[in-house]
């Protein structure tokens, strides 16, 4: 028997995912509602298990509740029997609106009916994801996007006064969508070139407690090269 699309839903969390998604189900016609049948958990990873706990209660107003949390790294199996995860693959940082998630990647596990209805209502592209896949697939997510931060804060500190951030910003937009269409081939530079010359005096301009890190990176580009 095919059951109701889901127009409700309790959203535990007005955090930056949580206050995105808040708009997105809004737009996408389904209520705010905290007594809804469907709960979703836009908590904190570490919150999860104690704001999912009072549902696994047989009594209401917790009784009959499908519960979710938006968690990466969390495995499913911390919720209640019959649960879902729907883990939106794209960073908020804060004011994000309904279109962040148009388009954009889904990871869903558990229940996955209920975490597929709510993905294509949004317009994300739902892929499942076991539990047991759950540590790479979020470290892969954390050296997409923060790493990715933790890299352009190096470059803007190795050009401090010399290059601002916003001539560095075509570089990396340009960077990324090479490697998003050519994979590995989208690497150039001094490196791939095998230009050591020129690797070594970029080593040697470099502020002292970037070099560990330069050092890595270059062993790491021989390797992809
Ligand atoms: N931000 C992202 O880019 C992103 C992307 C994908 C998935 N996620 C996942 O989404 C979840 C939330 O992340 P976030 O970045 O939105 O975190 P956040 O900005 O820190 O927001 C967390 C929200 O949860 C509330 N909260 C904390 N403990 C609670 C509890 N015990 N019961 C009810 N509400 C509680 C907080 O309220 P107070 O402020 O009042 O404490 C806050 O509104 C995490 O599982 C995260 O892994 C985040």
């Amino acid at each position: 028997m095919n059951q109701p699309p889901i127009d409700r839903i309790s959203l535990v969390g007005r955090g930056r995912l949580g206050s995105a998604l808040a708009q997105a189900f809004e737009s996408a016609g389904i209520a705010l509602d905290t007594d809804a049948p469907v709960v979703l958990l836009a908590v904190p990873d570490a919150a999860i298990a104690e704001a999912a706990a009072p549902y696994a209660e047989a009594a209401a107003p917790y009784a009959d509740r499908t519960v979710g949390h938006t968690s990466g790294a969390t495995p499913i199996s911390v919720l209640p029997e019959g649960s879902f995860g729907l883990h939106p693959l794209q960073t908020f940082a804060g004011g994000e609106g309904p279109e962040a998630f148009r388009g954009i990647g889904a990871a869903i596990g558990g229940d996955t009916g209920v975490a597929r209805e709510l993905a294509l209502a949004l317009g994300m592209v739902p892929f499942e994801i076991a539990d047991r896949d759950r540590p790479a697939y979020h470290a892969a997510a954390s050296i997409a996007s923060n790493f990715l931060v933790t890299l352009q804060a190096a470059a803007e500190q190795a050009g401090a006064g010399v290059v601002a951030r916003e001539h560095l910003l075509p570089l990396v937009r340009t960077t990324v969508e090479n490697w998003g269409h050519r994979g590995p081939d989208a690497l150039t530079g001094p490196v791939a070139r095998g230009d050591e010359d020129t690797v070594a005096a970029q080593r040697a301009a470099l502020p002292s407690e970037l070099t560990d890190l330069f050092d890595a990176m270059v062993e790491r580009t021989k390797a992809l090269a």
